[in-house]
């Protein structure tokens, strides 16, 4: 097929897709402007769900024109390339950024920041997803990654979830369902795609101010231990078993190591921050060449943490 061909059936689909859905409809949006570290190149079609019925509109005229639909939550835990990333790229807002309480439960909508979450349970005096504080990202991205501190994980109080499928089917899973472990749950397996539209916590009555007491000292610990003005995806690789990433790289000599304009961080060794000239290339290939440097020190290789989205030819 060209490459006006593909062009035109892009922009066919945006129009149809424009047509639909209530939410934005952006073709060739660059990435970088929807990932904190500000790399990525474009999108062939950016949407921006509101609405279960967005949703099902995106999942179906996808399934028709065999277009494929890659999901982005806060776009914090990713690395897009370069080249960018064919087909659609979904994201939620509208009514997914809606949180509410019953009783001792938080139900909060995929969209919403896990920040803003904490906040607004701390508020109401329920207590336990504060041990995410500092993690960037969304709900939905939170349950898709387990993701944690040294605190505790999103396992220790998520219920279920409701997600949606890209065969148009909705269905509430378990959190047993979802095999959770460190930085893992089953939705990084799944073939089609699988999009979190809410989940539901249980937490524990405490009083607010106590709550923000321990808030607080994370706080205090993060700003002294990682790179929070910089621009990066978080914490790069995995840590493995009984191990810190962070610790082996810096143990490696690998702070400061730079590939154009990405840098191993001088502050903590997981995090490759960026300089305004970096591109995503630099990126990857300053995390390979730590990969490389850890493997040989120490023999452990490092798994990904962060999400590699869009098409990297072999660098
Ligand atoms: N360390 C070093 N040098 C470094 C960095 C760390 O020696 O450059 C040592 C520390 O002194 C400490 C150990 O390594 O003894 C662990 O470091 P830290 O307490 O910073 O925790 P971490 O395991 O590196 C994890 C999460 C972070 C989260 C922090 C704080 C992972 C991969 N990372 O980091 O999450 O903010 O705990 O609770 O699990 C993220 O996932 O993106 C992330 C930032």
């Amino acid at each position: 097929m060209t490459s006006s061909t593909l062009r035109r059936e892009v922009k066919d689909l945006a129009d149809r897709l424009r047509g639909a859905l209530e939410g934005d409809v952006l073709e060739a949006e660059p990435m970088a402007g929807h990932t904190t570290i500000g790399l990525g190149g474009p999108a062939d079609i950016f949407v921006r769900a509101v609405s279960a019925g967005d949703v099902q509109a995106v999942f179906g005229m996808c399934r028709e024109t065999g277009t494929s639909v890659s999901i982005l939550g806060d776009g914090s835990n990713v690395l897009v390339s370069d080249r960018g990333i064919r087909g659609v790229v979904l994201q939620l807002a509208g009514e997914f950024k809606e949180i509410r309480f019953e009783d001792d439960s938080c139900i909060a909508g995929a969209a919403v920041g896990v920040s803003t979450a904490i906040a607004a349970c701390a508020r109401e005096g329920l207590a336990g997803l504060e041990v995410l504080y500092g993690v960037p990202g969304s709900i939905g991205g939170a349950v898709v990654m387990n993701a944690g501190t040294k605190f505790g994980c999103l396992a220790d109080c998520l219920m279920d979830v409701c997600v949606a499928r890209g065969d148009g089917t909705t269905e509430t899973m378990s959190a047993e369902q979802l095999k959770l472990s460190y930085r893992y749950s089953i939705l990084q397996d799944c073939e089609q795609p699988v999009l979190v539209t809410r989940a539901r916590l249980r937490l524990r009555r405490e009083p607010p101010e106590s709550i923000r007491t321990r808030i607080q000292a994370m706080s205090r610990e993060r700003r002294e231990t990682q790179p929070v003005n910089w621009r990066s995806c978080g914490c790069m690789f995995r840590n493995p078993p009984s191990d810190s990433a962070g610790r082996l790289i810096d143990q490696a000599g690998l702070k400061g190591l730079s590939v154009g304009g990405a840098t191993v961080s001088e502050r903590h060794a997981n995090f490759i921050v960026t300089s305004e000239r970096a591109t995503a290339s630099d990126v990857r290939r300053l995390a390979r060449l730590v990969q490389q440097k850890v493997q040989e020190r120490h023999g452990v290789c490092l798994d990904y943490e962060v999400r590699l989205m869009g098409e990297w030819p072999d660098e």
